[in-house]
């Protein structure tokens, strides 16, 4: 079955496919996972992985998307029988399914602390707060599983209802209004970060400062007997995040190209997903870090990052309840629209294939996903030194309780992989006519052969080389 549904125009297919990609990941994870990796050279690796894997994966999944004219998994099939290929690969679209339950499971629980804030905000909790105050808040909320259910239900009861009535209603107004406000009430952020942190500079020598040494050598300090010991685990996060922030590696953003009318330039829409995705990611990262300078807070001090440093903020400044009120409504519209893309997939092809109705297919996954997500919800509270994998010894996966397994597998093993078999289905497997067709490639378009010499040996070769160079430090056994 084909999909009906089409994006209006070309503008409204980047709004929604940049609302996919700006969320948590860029508000919430990339400041927090770049403060666990020491910084600047993190954050340099990042962007190279978003300009050298993650546009050309992009650009690879929004072709296989428009062509297969499908979700992701009926797209695959098609596509791989068109090219006369086993129909094996639409196990890319299965391992996307399986993806975007998992991260959807966690991303609601954080969702549903942006929520929770927003009340927070508004009563003004935050007036003048300390530190350790705000520190406070935030354990107290994250200690009380009954209280992160409810927001948590109720950010899933949100996502269900939009997906029930198909993604485009009402996305139009969400991206198109929202996110552009989003986007100038962090410009302000940084502004007064930069005007009345007192620790601007210091901020911005965190993020753009190259030390390699913090990102190879993690905790590094023989002076305190720490020995320092090479590690490529910081370059596969950086990877990972390139993946997660982009929305890549899974079918979102190959659900979303199924939508895009054939007219469309893929690589100029493509980019410009990308450099909006990063910059919102990097502004984040220049409201954060003077913050946490300023207030003596640890830059690695984890998940909690911009919960506990954006309310000090807000709790100083004039206007702090309305301001930190309305960033924390737009956080909620930010993750929402990412949200959708991550439950679409799933829907879309109980639709096509089972033959559900759109609101069954969005109750009965959302309902899974719920549930998942209280295993998450339980690792920052009841369950949190509660390792799953602890059995398979010392490797990565011993340390971790479900929220962070979830993370780490998806993140950094799923997605990159999912990526990985993408370029390879359109760089070795899809004819050369049909790649030509879908990316308007003549075959003296130089935007198509650079693509194509990403794809075919800069993708692939880029994940398998951090992959196994990570992999090989897991340490099995
Ligand atoms: N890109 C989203 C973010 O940065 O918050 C998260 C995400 C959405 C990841 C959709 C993967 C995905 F398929």
């Amino acid at each position: 079955m084909q999909t009906a549904a089409q994006w209006s125009s070309r503008w409204m297919f980047i709004l929604a496919a940049t609302g996919s990609a700006v969320g948590l990941g860029n508000i919430w994870k990339f400041p927090y996972i770049a403060g666990e990796n020491g910084g600047g050279a993190f954050v340099l690796v990042y962007l190279a992985c978003v300009f050298s894997i993650g546009i050309p994966v992009m650009m690879a999944e929004i072709m296989i998307g428009r062509r297969g004219q499908q979700s992701p998994i009926n797209a695959m099939h098609t596509l791989a029988v068109e090219a006369k290929q086993h129909p094996i690969w639409k196990g890319i679209g299965w391992s996307g399914v399986i993806a975007g339950f998992l991260i959807l499971s966690f991303y609601s629980v954080i969702a549903g602390w942006a929520l929770a804030y927003i009340p927070k905000m508004l009563s003004g909790t935050f007036s003048g707060i300390t530190p350790e105050g705000a520190g406070q808040v935030f354990n107290t909320l994250t200690a009380n599983p009954w209280m992160l259910l409810l927001w948590h239900s109720l950010f899933m009861g949100m996502t269900i209802f939009v997906i029930a009535q198909g993604v485009e209603k009402g996305l139009e107004k969400a991206v198109s209004v929202l996110m552009p406000t989003l986007f100038f009430l962090l410009v302000a952020l940084v502004i007064y970060a930069a005007v009345s942190s007192g620790h601007f500079m210091q901020g911005v020598h965190f993020l753009f400062d190259t030390d390699f040494q913090a990102l190879f050598y993690p905790g590094c300090n023989p002076e305190q007997g720490v020995t320092c010991e090479m590690s490529w685990q910081g370059v596969l996060s950086a990877m990972g995040l390139a993946f997660f922030s982009l929305s890549i590696g899974m079918g979102a953003i190959m659900m979303y190209g199924a939508y895009l009318p054939k007219t469309t330039p893929i690589t100029s829409t493509t980019v410009t997903i990308a450099i909006a995705d990063s910059l919102v990611a990097l502004l984040a990262g220049l409201a954060i870090f003077p913050i946490v300078f300023a207030n003596g807070l640890d830059p690695s001090s984890g998940p909690g990052l911009v919960f506990v440093t954006l309310p000090i903020a807000f709790g100083q400044m004039d206007g702090g309840v309305i301001f930190g009120s309305l960033f924390f409504i737009l956080l909620v519209f930010a993750a929402w629209t990412s949200a959708f893309s991550l439950l679409e997939p799933v829907v879309a092809w109980l639709v096509e294939s089972w033959q559900l109705s759109r609101s069954h297919a969005a109750i009965g996954c959302g309902f899974l996903i719920w549930l998942l997500g209280i295993l998450s919800i339980l690792s920052f509270n009841n369950w949190s030194d509660f390792h799953p994998l602890a059995f398979l010894g010392d490797n990565v996966f011993a340390t971790k309780n479900f929220f962070d397994l979830f993370d780490y597998i998806t993140s950094n093993i799923m997605l990159p992989l999912g990526g990985l078999f993408i370029a390879i289905f359109a760089a070795w497997i899809m004819s050369h006519s049909a790649r030509c067709e879908e990316m308007g490639g003549e075959p003296a378009d130089i935007s198509y052969h650079t693509w194509l010499f990403l794809i075919r040996y800069v993708t692939p070769l880029g994940v398998l080389l951090v992959f196994l160079n990570a992999v090989g430090l897991l340490k099995f056994g």
